[in-house]
């Protein structure tokens, strides 16, 4: 009645789980689009989405926020953002998840392929360096069109645990954390900060070795606090945040699992690197010189990334 339909930019959340329902609050609350809740389960996305849009005139935010369990609705979306799959359990890695939730991707990335061949996609789904590798396979999308979210959250712990340590503002910690998304992740004391400061000046060497440790095992430590799940508060913080980033074309530097074309002489693998994402994706990785240790690190971290992409050959998929 008052004017035209609104033209805003499509986001889609494939699962209403916490993460995924987490995510569309986030970009809800930042007003990044339209935003739609897919998941298989009867009820639940179209029940979060209706929650999530009345609380918007509470909260101040105005966007379209619906639910479905119909995955052709993707249709013409400009972000997909995947967080479908089962979590992990205290005691589980995230490999243990590969089989199962690389069968949920599989079937998302058929849905895709049919209905939203142009969106630009974000994969949350663990063990998550991997299942970006499987989409991409399955999807044949351009490297600068799909991604992982990883390194963005492992920093924001890494950040939070030195803010903790100075007893000062999280926000003026700025962490860099590359590599797969498990235990050999690399956390760049190098390349992290505190308001300009190196680090490495402000926290003695056996201190920050036990920060870079517990970052590694950040993930590991909210599952054994929850019980029943993984953390979702910063899994969702950050993949919003990557979004906003990409519909926001801001340039902004991320560490990112991106597809290697000979970047710190590794191709053809997606891992954790810093890039810039801008309103064409991943418009570019970004290559710095990164210590000996450093290096050696990230290579090791990539091979657990080429062990878990053959174990899923070994599970039966089509993978490369
Ligand atoms: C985490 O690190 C869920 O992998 C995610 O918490």
């Amino acid at each position: 009645m008052f004017g035209k339909k609104f033209c805003r930019p499509k986001i889609v959340s494939v699962g209403a789980g916490n993460v995924g329902a987490t995510f569309a609050q986030y970009c809800a609350e930042m007003e990044l689009g339209d935003i739609l809740l897919l998941d298989i389960v009867e009820g639940l996305p179209q029940g979060k989405a209706l929650d999530l849009l009345q609380a918007g005139v509470i909260r101040g935010y105005s966007v379209s926020i619906q639910g479905s369990n119909d995955f052709s609705e993707m249709k013409d979306a400009d972000i997909i953002v995947i967080s479908a799959g089962f979590p992990r359990k205290p005691g589980m890695s995230r490999l243990d998840l590969l089989e199962k939730n690389g069968k949920i991707i599989a079937n998302i990335c058929n849905y895709i392929k049919q209905y939203a061949p142009n969106a630009i996609v974000i994969v949350i789904t663990n063990p998550l360096d991997i299942m970006v590798q499987l989409a991409f396979h399955l999807l044949n999308h351009p490297p600068s069109k799909i991604m992982g979210m990883a390194g963005c959250l492992d920093s924001a712990r890494m950040c939070s645990f030195i803010a903790e340590e100075l007893h000062i503002s999280q926000k003026q910690v700025h962490a860099m954390v590359l590599g797969s998304h498990g235990d050999l992740m690399v956390p760049l004391p190098d390349y992290t900060t505190v308001g300009g400061i190196p680090v490495k000046k402000l926290i003695s060497p056996d201190r920050l070795e036990q920060i870079i440790d517990r970052t590694r095992k950040g993930g590991a430590e909210v599952v054994s606090l929850l019980k029943t799940g993984s953390a979702f508060y910063a899994p969702a913080a950050s993949s919003a945040r990557m979004v906003q980033a990409i519909l926001h074309d801001e340039k902004a530097l991320f560490p990112c699992a991106v597809y290697t074309q000979g970047e710190y002489g590794l191709s053809g693998v997606f891992v954790g690197l810093p890039c810039i994402l801008g309103i064409h994706g991943v418009e570019k990785i970004v290559e710095w010189p990164l210590s000996e240790e450093s290096q050696s690190a990230l290579m090791k971290s990539v091979e657990e990334v080429k062990q878990g992409i053959q174990s899923l050959k070994e599970f039966g998929f089509a993978i490369t």
